[in-house]
């Protein structure tokens, strides 16, 4: 089984590429699923078929589906939500108002990939392609299982306690408010579920294709992006490069070829290894499905779509040294200005440009104290040393 997931800036072909390399698999023989999670139904408006909530066979051995995230959001979020209604409407919020408050932001993406989960653990499926949102809102969501995990392991289990001891007391002060206990089971049901889709996103079979136009713009960006993904422990195996203007004597296209073929260029030597593959600027949209399927063979021709593209690089690897150890991780187009390093006791809390993760070190990590870091040849190295004073004790 293999999930493809396609990200990239709006508007670059991430549909569009996710659906011509799905009828590419398919046509291969691969038993396909192609999915979006995008609330707009563009999947349906690219391959011109209309889209249920349940996978719909659009062609032999090609499945697509229209995730529903608003029937699994209120399934998972509404015991959640009613619990912060009451809280707001007794604050004296207004209730239209306390409506909008307790939406979760991007919560209709973080349940569709609820549902990818499930398609992936239990579905019959060689390949699972996944049609994201734009990068930004998908690189936020990926780190959401961690975030709440450092929130569920902390916070939650101290303040679960605390409530069990005090609800006799405050219930009689405050009526119904404090939080239930089935609250606090449907935000760890909710946590369960969200590191079964982080275990599904970073599996070794999983690999993200990040999707461009060769411009400026959208170059900066995957560059920032392929950074990103590197932190949070996604394999990206390719890039494609869309919407490429064809050589030509007119001068309007000539010149957009030149600007274009600058920036493949850059991007070739960026991408360190890793495979650009081109796709054409067409005559007119690719709509339909032997549109996309015409687009699918121009992009891999002989090769198999779901073949991974570039061996996976060693994404976290810990070292022993003749001082202590050395944890090493990818980085590629990292810039040392952009990357904050702070040690917070048994974790390491790594900043690139806005992006947070937090590691959890490994036990012979924890008993040492950060001697340096450097970042090089697209790989960040922290050095450790032991600790005498810990050491001693254990
Ligand atoms: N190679 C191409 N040649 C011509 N038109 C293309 C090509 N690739 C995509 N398009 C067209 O460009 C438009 C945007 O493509 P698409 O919807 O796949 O982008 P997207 O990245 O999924 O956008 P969004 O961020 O809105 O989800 C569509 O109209 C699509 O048909
Ligand atoms: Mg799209």
């Amino acid at each position: 089984m293999r999930v493809l997931l396609f990200t990239g800036k709006g508007g670059v072909g991430k549909t569009t590429a996710a659906a011509a390399t799905a009828a590419a698999a398919a046509a291969r023989g691969s038993k396909t699923l192609v999915l979006s999670t995008d609330p707009a139904h563009s999947l349906a408006d690219a391959l011109d078929v209309a889209l249920a909530a349940t996978p719909t066979e659009v062609d032999t051995g090609l499945y697509a589906m229209q995730v529903d995230a608003q029937a699994a959001f209120e399934r998972t979020w509404r015991e959640v939500q009613a619990y912060l209604l009451t809280l707001l409407e007794r604050a004296g919020v207004d209730a239209l108002q306390a409506e909008e408050l307790t939406v979760l932001p991007g919560a209709e993406e973080v349940l569709a990939l609820l549902e990818v989960t499930r398609q992936v653990t239990t579905g019959p499926w060689d390949l699972v392609v996944v049609d994201c949102a734009p990068t930004g809102e998908t690189l936020r969501l990926l780190a959401l299982p961690e975030a709440l995990t450092w929130y569920v392991e902390r916070v939650f289990p101290a303040q679960r306690r605390a409530l069990r001891a005090v609800r006799p007391l405050l219930s009689r002060v405050s009526g119904p408010v404090v939080p239930r206990e089935d609250l606090f089971d449907a935000v760890e049901r909710l946590h369960a579920e969200l590191l079964g889709v982080r275990a599904m996103l970073t599996a070794p079979s999983t690999s993200v294709r990040l999707v461009l136009t060769p411009e400026a713009v959208v170059v900066a960006e995957a560059r920032r992006t392929l950074t990103s993904l590197a932190l949070y422990g996604y394999r990206v195996d390719a890039l494609l490069a869309n919407r490429v203007f064809p050589p030509s004597d007119e001068p309007f296209l000539a010149g957009w070829a030149a600007a274009q073929a600058e920036q493949l260029a850059a991007v070739r030597v960026d991408a360190g290894g890793l495979p650009v593959r081109e796709l054409a600027y067409r005559a007119s949209e690719p709509v339909g499905l032997a549109a996309l399927t015409e687009l699918g063979t121009a992009l891999y021709g002989e090769d198999d779509p779901a073949a991974p593209a570039a061996e996976a690089a060693d994404l976290v690897g810990v070292e022993r040294t003749a001082d202590g150890f050395e944890l090493s991780m990818a980085l590629p187009l990292a810039r040392s200005s952009d990357l904050r390093l702070a040690r917070s006791g048994d974790e390491l809390i790594l900043t690139v440009a806005g992006h947070r993760r937090v590691l959890a070190l490994p036990s012979a990590l924890r008993r040492c104290t950060v001697a340096g870091a450097a970042l090089t040849d697209g790989r960040l190295v922290v050095r450790f040393e032991p600790d005498p004073a810990v050491w001693m004790r254990t």
